[in-house]
């Protein structure tokens, strides 16, 4: 029988996980299986119990699972205990399940695969909600010269960064704030919140922008994200998520078979079908 991963999410349906999965074992010649599954809302730790009964090895956890999926780990990566979710789920040879967070390091590679250099630049991350807890700490090792974490709800920023402070090896300044706090240019501007979904973009000042700055969109879509689009008129490079996705499916892939799968041609495999679909 092929080794059984899948990835969970309440809906699933438009999961890009398996076609990523699927691509990296075609690379690797690994003998996997991999699925969507859409468990209850309720039940989530019964569907990955039921899964390993059944011979899963290892899993994917998406929204709104996250949470529970690092509750219910009796091992921790580091990253994932101060991320408080876990978006890949192991089995390991004990029995145990192990979880870890790879989204953030999936996001510092894309921007690196971007040409973008964190060490020493001002970044600014609008959100404080998980999508943005799970980054903070890959970024932050990055040695940026300033990290700000700006957000609708002032208190959460400020609460974020100083969660993260004791990680600080002082080459940062680390601060959080509301929209409202935000001042003078920054190198790169990441958007972490679901302002995008509903079609809205937080209230930012007109000069948010250093020259040569990246604009970077954790969301992605067959078009640009009102935040892309604002920030490309604004003299911005505007960058999607859909490399942190890839990226962050390595780095799960890797987790699982000790393999580093190649992730460019895949990468451009989805932006064509994406492409496509729009
Ligand atoms: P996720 O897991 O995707 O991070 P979340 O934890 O619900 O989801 O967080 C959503 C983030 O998007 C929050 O930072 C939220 O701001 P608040 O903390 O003030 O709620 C932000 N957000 C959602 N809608 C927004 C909007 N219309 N404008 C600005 N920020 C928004």
């Amino acid at each position: 029988m092929s080794d059984r991963y899948c990835v969970f999410g309440h809906p699933i349906g438009h999961s890009k996980s398996p076609q990523i999965h699927t691509a990296f074992a075609v690379q690797s010649g690994d003998d996997m299986e991999y699925t969507a599954i859409e468990a209850p809302r309720d039940d989530f730790a019964g569907a990955w119990r039921d899964f390993v009964a059944a011979g899963g090895r290892g899993a994917n956890v998406t929204v709104p699972f996250k949470e529970e999926a690092f509750r219910l780990c009796e091992v921790l990566s580091p990253r994932a205990r101060r991320a408080g979710a876990v978006n890949t789920l192991v089995l390991g040879k004990d029995g145990r399940t192990f979880g870890d967070t790879t989204d953030g390091i999936g996001l510092v590679r894309d921007l690196k695969h971007h040409g973008v250099t964190l060490e020493g630049a001002r970044v600014l991350v609008l959100g404080a909600g998980g999508a943005v807890r799970g980054v903070i700490e890959p970024l932050l090792a990055e040695g940026p010269c300033e990290l700000m974490i700006a957000n609708r709800t002032a208190e959460k920023a400020t609460g974020l960064a100083a969660d993260f402070a004791a990680l600080n090896d002082g080459r940062t300044r680390l601060h959080g704030g509301g929209f409202d706090a935000v001042a003078g240019s920054f190198d790169v501007v990441i958007n972490g919140t679901s302002a995008s979904l509903g079609g809205d973009l937080p209230p930012l000042p007109d000069d948010l922008f250093a020259p040569g700055a990246t604009a970077y969109d954790m969301m992605y879509g067959a078009k640009p994200t009102v935040f892309l689009n604002w920030a490309v008129e604004r003299g911005a490079r505007g960058v999607d998520g859909l490399g942190m996705l890839v990226e962050q499916a390595a780095e799960s892939f890797y987790q699982w078979r000790q393999r580093r799968p190649d992730t460019a041609p895949v990468r451009d495999l989805l932006r064509q079908a994406l492409a496509a679909s729009g």
